[in-house]
């Protein structure tokens, strides 16, 4: 197959993790030039592969892949959207960044005829972008949900299983490399609607714009609230769901939900992600594995290298079939 020569944006925590399986690994490729922001930063690898110059890479014909790794959104969509339209493949982990721009982004794709890939986007290393891409056609989805943030769900069994308090958990999701720069996109649940964002627009073809999407975090939950959980058995979960309300309407939303002992959520813990597909005839399947940090996250973007050996894509098929499901925010709540 064609030799995969990749330009990365990042060496933060995803970055490095892709760089420890690549160097494991013996496939035709070779990492040619990582832009990085801090040139001060002490780093592990020669000095000449590192530019802080983003053109050195998006305007080098030798690279004919970008994966783009870093943390700012409004970066992160010009170099995606460059890269795609001068023709380079793209990998990307942005979370935010692909919600807000998806609509853009598969503009450009359908034009330019490169690829974008982002599995590691979506809870980190469960494979559920190309699931719900490839596997869902065939019968009716009622619902997507699960637990799509490491950090918050970190915080929530820390204090549940081990009493530690809040503070110390979040710092802890940060040393861990879990959390984002910004805390509140974990614990306020909008890392986990970007992501179901993402997810819906695979699964149901609908493309929303996340800041129409409810996210209610974790953040207020009370020492009362988890007193409360404890007695009853009960746990709490930051869950989000996007679900087929009729023929024509998708619903999402991402709000702290109480999971009882028999759900498959119960004993999902700590950095751990999951999925729950309900279907109409399958029934409900579960998904699990790691959702955040470096070499789970990494693994994800790796899996999207790969695939673009064979020049995979994806067709955003729903899209096409299902164009007539629209988002709704009108929904009752029975709290
Ligand atoms: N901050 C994210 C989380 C990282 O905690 O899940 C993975 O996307």
């Amino acid at each position: 197959s064609k030799k995969i020569t990749i330009g990365l944006f990042g060496f933060g925590v995803v970055g490095q993790g892709l760089y420890d399986i690549i160097k494991t690994k013996n496939l035709n490729l070779e990492i040619v030039k990582i832009a990085i922001k801090d040139p001060a930063k002490k780093r592990t690898l020669p000095a000449e592969l590192f530019t802080t110059d983003k053109n050195e890479l998006l305007n080098n014909p030798e690279i004919n892949t970008i994966i783009e790794l870093i943390n700012d959104t409004e970066a992160a969509y010009d170099i995606v959207s460059t890269a795609l339209k001068s023709g380079k493949n793209v990998v990307s982990a942005s979370k935010k960044m692909l919600a807000t721009y998806l609509d853009e982004l598969i503009a450009i794709q359908h034009e330019v005829g490169s690829s974008l890939l982002y599995e590691g986007s979506v809870c980190g290393s469960i494979p559920i972008i190309r699931n719900l891409e490839e596997y869902y056609d065939n019968e009716l989805l009622h619902s997507i949900s699960g637990i799509f943030n490491g950090s918050s769900n970190y915080i929530l069994s820390k204090g549940y299983l081990e009493n530690m308090d809040y503070d110390t958990a979040l710092k802890q999701a940060q040393d861990l490399g879990f959390a984002e720069t910004d805390p509140t996109m974990d614990v306020g649940g909008f890392d986990a609607k970007y992501k179901l964002v993402i997810a819906a627009a695979h699964a149901y073809g609908v493309i929303v714009d996340p800041e129409d999407v409810l996210n209610i975090g974790i953040q207020n939950l009370s020492a009362e609230d988890l007193k409360y959980t404890r007695e009853k058995n009960l746990k709490i979960k930051l869950v989000p769901v996007a679900k087929e309300l009729d023929d024509k309407h998708v619903a999402m939303f991402v709000m702290p939900k109480l999971v009882a002992e028999q759900e498959f959520l119960y004993n999902v813990e700590y950095e751990y992600n999951a999925v729950i597909v309900q279907a109409a005839f399958a029934d409900q399947q579960f998904f699990f594995g790691k959702g955040a940090g470096g070499h789970p996250t990494g693994a994800a973007v790796f899996s999207d290298i790969a695939a673009l050996r064979y020049d995979y894509h994806y067709e955003y098929k729903k899209a096409k079939l299902r164009g007539a499901l629209q988002f709704t925010n009108d929904i009752e709540f029975n709290v």
